[in-house]
């Protein structure tokens, strides 16, 4: 899927965002190796710290279908600069993604940079850092 339409899709998830408390909706969608489209928007909470970003929904709905391999991730909101995803998404993510995966972030007014999982998480903690495997 060309980068372009994986915004696109980003950005009509972020119509059904549930944004009461921020008003800030954000949209996101996420390719699998085998070409399947998972998309995400964030869902908020009264009691806050339970909101679920647009990210984590795109991938957790994508995990909980049975699908592991990842291709590409968009992500739009309304922001000056492309939109960067928060630290506890790109922590998520980098649980999934292999290092070369693409991660698009942009905004509402045609800009995008794009960044690898390894660019936008480095030095990420992951489950070899939880045993003694490379000693
Ligand atoms: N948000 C996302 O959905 N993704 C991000 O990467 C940044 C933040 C959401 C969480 C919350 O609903 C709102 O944006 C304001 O922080």
């Amino acid at each position: 899927m060309k980068k372009e339409e994986l915004i696109q899709q980003a950005k009509e998830v972020r119509q059904r965002a549930y944004t009461p408390y921020s008003k800030f909706p954000v949209g996101a969608a996420l390719v699998t190796e085998d070409g399947t489209l998972f998309t995400g928007c964030n869902i908020e909470n009264a009691a806050y710290p339970v909101t679920c970003c647009a990210e984590r929904v795109a991938i957790f709905k994508a995990i909980s279908e049975g699908y592991t391999n990842f291709k590409e991730l968009a992500v739009v909101a309304d922001t000056k600069r492309p939109v960067p995803p928060c630290g506890s998404c790109r922590q998520v993510m980098s649980e999934f993604f292999p290092p070369q995966t693409k991660i698009h972030t942009s905004n509402l007014y045609g800009e995008s940079r794009t960044m690898t999982m390894e660019e936008i998480l480095p030095f990420s903690f992951g489950a070899m850092d939880l045993t003694h495997e490379d000693e």
